[in-house]
């Protein structure tokens, strides 16, 4: 069967993601699109062969055409299109974040609950990026011993200019977030953010940062965000275990030695560095809709928790200090293997 999508936010992800499933290998095309740029809908519609641009996202999911919705907008309109479309019993595909606060991802999570089936999946690409799924097999066969000590770095080349200091860690750290509890297996139990020394190339934002995460077990983890490294795109995961170490390898498919010094490409965004992520995450997210079973990626509990961890995240960003993080019960539906 061709899974019908309808895509709402189509500037860059949104975009990216619609090259993927329009007419891809999955069975999946792009029948709806809508933005609040409505020239910017038109448009993509216009480059599409079965895509028609409707004046809202709410259209968009109550139209009957559409099977399934993607919500690639901006995150503080995700909530209400993410809440429409569970209403409407159609699988959706939520960019993260899944919404800008916990009271409002567990306002998705109620949702999902009372209708008693899971219909969300949440954008945490890591899971499915091929670097990071050979890292956690290192870690989960043992290679290792048992984990100790992670030390991450989440460095983008630059940020746009409505970017905010908060961004840092509830659109940017919150990758390591969901990443992190994925890749370990464990809740986060309290986290601490320090401000170091400020790049005097970071415009008005408080860059880089350092994140402390202490994970359930006893796991230390710091991460280094920095949104204006200037050199490239880079993320960077080393665990230190008991019986050795495991890192992400250098990204760069070929070294160039010249001029007495050897160099390996650095990618210039998440496209480049995260390409085939996304190629794996939409294919089985439309496969699974399309055979009409649940996602079996990261969903809205994921969501949930990931917020949850940010808020607290932010609460020692804004008033200094450790913040240790108390987790509600997760509800039966969400029992059973978290993500791929
Ligand atoms: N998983 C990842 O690696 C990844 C990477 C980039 C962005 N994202 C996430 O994807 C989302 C979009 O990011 P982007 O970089 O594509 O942003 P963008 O600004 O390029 O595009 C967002 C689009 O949403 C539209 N929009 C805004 N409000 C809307 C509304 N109420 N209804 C419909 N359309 C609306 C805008 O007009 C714009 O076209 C964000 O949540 C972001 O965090 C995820």
């Amino acid at each position: 069967m061709t899974l019908d999508v309808g895509v709402i936010g189509v500037g860059m992800i949104g975009q990216e993601h619609i090259r993927r499933l329009d007419g891809g290998t999955g069975g999946s095309r792009v029948v709806a699109v809508a933005d609040a740029d409505t020239d910017r809908a038109a448009a993509v519609a216009g480059g599409l062969p079965t895509a028609k641009a409707l004046p809202s996202g709410e259209d968009l999911i109550a139209w009957d055409a559409v099977d399934a919705v993607v919500v690639t907008s901006w995150g503080p309109t995700h909530e209400p299109y993410v809440l429409a479309a569970v209403a409407a019993g159609k699988p959706v595909f939520c960019e993260k974040p899944l919404a800008i606060t916990q009271e409002a991802c567990g306002r998705i999570v109620d949702a999902e609950v009372a209708a008693g089936r899971r219909l969300v999946q949440v954008g945490f690409n890591r899971r499915y990026d091929p670097a990071h799924r050979a890292l956690k097999q290192a870690l989960d066969g043992g290679a290792i011993g048992a984990p100790l000590l992670v030390h991450c770095a989440h460095r983008n080349a630059s940020s746009p200019p409505h970017y905010t200091r908060d961004m840092s860690i509830a659109d940017t750290a919150i990758h390591e977030i969901d990443e992190l509890r994925w890749l370990l297996g464990q809740e986060i139990a309290a986290v601490q953010v320090l401000t170091p020394r400020r790049s005097s190339r970071g415009g008005k934002l408080q860059d880089p940062l350092l994140v402390l995460f202490e994970m359930a077990d006893g796991v230390l983890v710091d991460v280094e965000v920095s949104v204006n490294i200037h050199y490239g795109y880079e993320i960077r995961c080393e665990i230190s275990g008991e019986t050795g170490t495991v890192e992400l390898a250098d990204p760069a498919p070929v070294t160039i030695r010249r001029d007495g010094a050897a160099a390996g490409l650095v990618p210039a965004d998440w496209r480049e560095r995260f390409a085939l992520s996304y190629d794996i995450e939409l294919r089985e997210w439309a496969d699974t809709a399309a055979a009409g079973r649940q996602p079996l990626g990261p969903g809205a509990w994921d969501g949930f928790i990931a917020q949850v961890v940010s808020d607290a995240a932010l609460q020692s960003l804004h008033a200094g200090g450790r913040v240790a993080i108390a987790l509600p019960d997760r509800p039966d539906l969400y029992a059973g293997p978290a993500g791929p």
